[in-house]
């Protein structure tokens, strides 16, 4: 693994905001990069990214692990998604969610759907519990969804749509309202 020239000159501009000894604070900017780059991380870039911090590759190797945001397994070429399995989400139709993840992308989770565009998996709480039941959807949430949008947005962005993230059940519209800004 490398860096592109243009993420390699971003990765050290981050790693120079933190003070001398404590370099090793830019690890999620880094992995997280990493990660856009080739859309998951493989173990060859953790390494990297922990050689280029003087750190031992296990200590980049737990923070990787920790977090649901990273991805150690290949993911969807359009979209992973992340379905909260959470009380207040399973309470609310997690379940339903993650039936449509098995029927439509594939029946085990970080298993490619056979057009390679989705992964999915189940994660624990995403912190939008009002509006249960969320997932994410690469980097945007979703919520209030029901079945039948999830099965809809699976379908638009399979033809390269961009379905408008947020509540999807019309609480909010897509313009904040005044005052929430
Ligand atoms: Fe699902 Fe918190 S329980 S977002």
């Amino acid at each position: 693994f490398a860096f592109t020239p243009a993420n390699l000159a971003w990765a050290e501009a981050q790693i120079t905001k933190y003070p001398a000894g404590r370099q090793a604070s830019a690890i999620i900017p880094l992995l997280w990069r990493a990660q856009e780059q080739q859309g998951w991380l493989t173990r060859a870039a953790i390494e990297h990214v922990a050689d280029m911090l003087g750190l031992a590759h296990i200590r980049a190797l737990e923070v990787a692990t920790f977090y649901f945001m990273f991805q150690l397994q290949p993911t969807g070429s359009i979209a992973h998604i992340q379905i909260c399995g959470t009380t207040s989400c399973m309470i609310c139709g997690a379940e339903d969610l993650i039936a449509v993840c098995r029927e439509k992308i594939a029946s085990r989770p970080y298993t490619l759907s056979e057009n390679g565009k989705f992964t999915w998996e189940e994660v624990e709480c995403l912190g939008a519990c009002a509006n249960a039941p969320a997932a994410m959807i690469g980097k945007d949430y979703y919520e209030d969804l029901t079945a039948e949008q999830l099965r809809k947005l699976l379908d638009e962005l399979a033809s390269g749509a961009v379905p408008v993230p947020g509540p999807q059940n019309g609480r909010f519209s897509s313009e904040p309202a005044s005052g929430l800004t």
